[in-house]
């Protein structure tokens, strides 16, 4: 087998070929399937990114429409799924309950764990992204102590994210379409990052042939960590704190420099880009633009900006690269359009479904061999066995 290479965190170590989504870190390219992220944020929409992602073409109208009809064959979930959510205490983080929500999926759809031929994947495909949509709202209304909703399949897949969130028995909500639009563009910003965390988590995960929904439920767990996805959540919390405190930034710059203080500025930073993330500038642009639509003059936006400024003219972050990522902005808008910070995470792992899927897909007709790193032992020569009573 030859020496082994040990590359924690593989930060040079590739774990296979794609032909989904092209990075170029130094340049602040981010493409899916040859399609700058700029021109499909601006042209497209979230569900036809989506189509892009797992089939490898930009849908034909044909295409996309069917594509949609076969999305809402599946938007029911088993009422037995309630019984589940009922299950966890109202304080649960809605991460947590999505990822055992996921992972439930594979017991009321079975047929979904071999899929052996196309028809099945795309058939899974399908419930995936339906299923997915709905039991993620669930976990917000669980904890609101709401009804659960169902999709309504006269509406679009983002429209119907709203309404699911949103709508009470009490009346029809009310869409904006300038919200709609904002978050159909983010979900689209967030589709797919090639081997990321969760990403590779989910690829791993599939290696093993285990069936989607459980290895997207993998990928949820791997997406809450505030080193991921969890960054959003975690920035508006750092900026309310920062807030709070008076809103001093320099105190936190600082203390994010502190090497003995764990503290790190949240939603800065990032394994591949080191110029700036592309998806960081749509972003922001988007942000002042929902923001100045709904009229919200948001405090903690004015900390952004100042903390964003002397950050980028601090040597620190200079020196090491350290612009702000997808994170920083994201909970902004969201915060503006009324989503509860606890599920920040969850619209992110909404918008990342399509590259999940898309690369389990991509592993599984590749034929990809099971994922199994190697490693090098450090730990004790061998020992003779010591008697209980000896010890
Ligand atoms: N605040 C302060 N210092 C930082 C930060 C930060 N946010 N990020 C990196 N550094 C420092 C780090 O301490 C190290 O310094 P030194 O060379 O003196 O030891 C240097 O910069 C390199 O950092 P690293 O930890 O080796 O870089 P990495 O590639 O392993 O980590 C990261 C990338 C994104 C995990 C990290 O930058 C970070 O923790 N950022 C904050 C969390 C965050 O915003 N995550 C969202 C990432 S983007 C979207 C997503 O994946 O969800």
């Amino acid at each position: 087998t030859g020496a082994i290479t040990i590359d924690p965190g593989y930060k040079n170590s590739g774990s296979c070929t794609s032909n989904i989504t092209f990075l170029d870190g130094e340049q602040g390219i981010l493409r899916y399937r040859g399609y700058s992220i700029e021109d499909l944020a601006e042209k497209s929409n979230f569900l036809e990114v989506a189509y892009l992602l797992i089939f490898g073409e930009l849908p034909t109208a044909a295409q996309i429409e069917k594509f949609e009809k076969d999305i809402r064959k599946y938007t029911l979930v088993n009422e037995e799924m309630k019984n589940i959510i009922d299950g966890f205490p109202r304080t649960a983080h809605p991460m947590g309950v999505l990822a055992s929500l996921t992972s439930a999926l594979t017991a009321f759809n079975p047929k979904s764990v071999n899929v052996d031929n196309e028809k099945e994947m795309y058939e899974a495909v399908c419930k995936t992204m339906a299923k997915f949509l709905v039991i993620a709202t669930w976990t917000y209304r669980k904890n609101m102590g709401y009804p659960l909703n169902y999709y309504d399949n006269t509406k679009g897949y983002v429209e119907n994210f709203m309404r699911l969130m949103f709508e009470l028995p009490t009346g029809p909500y009310k869409m904006n379409p300038v919200v709609v639009n904002a978050l159909d563009k983010l979900f689209i910003l967030h589709a797919d990052h090639e081997q990321n965390c969760s990403t590779s988590t989910v690829r791993m995960v599939g290696s093993s042939h285990a069936g989607l929904f459980a290895s997207i439920s993998s990928g949820v767990s791997a997406l809450w960590g505030p080193l991921h996805g969890g960054a959003n959540q975690a920035v508006l919390e750092m900026l309310e704190a920062i807030q709070k405190d008076g809103g001093d930034v320099e105190k936190f710059l600082a203390k994010a420099k502190d090497k003995n203080d764990p503290f790190r500025l949240m939603g800065f930073g990032h394994r591949v880009y080191k110029n700036f993330d592309p998806r960081a500038r749509i972003i922001k642009k988007a942000a002042d633009e929902v923001l100045a639509d709904l009229g919200v003059d948001d405090p903690v936006l004015d900390i952004a900006k100042k903390l964003e400024k002397a950050a980028l003219e601090d040597e620190y972050f200079k020196s090491r690269n350290l612009y702000p990522n997808v994170d920083f902005y994201s909970g902004i808008i969201y915060r503006a359009m009324g989503i509860p910070t606890e599920m920040f995470t969850v619209l992110f792992a909404i918008g990342r479904l399509p590259g999940w899927i898309a690369q389990w897909k991509e592993m599984r007709v590749n034929k990809e061999p099971i994922g199994r790193p190697r490693q090098v032992y450090t730990g004790s020569p061998l020992r003779d066995f010591t008697d209980i009573n000896n010890r």
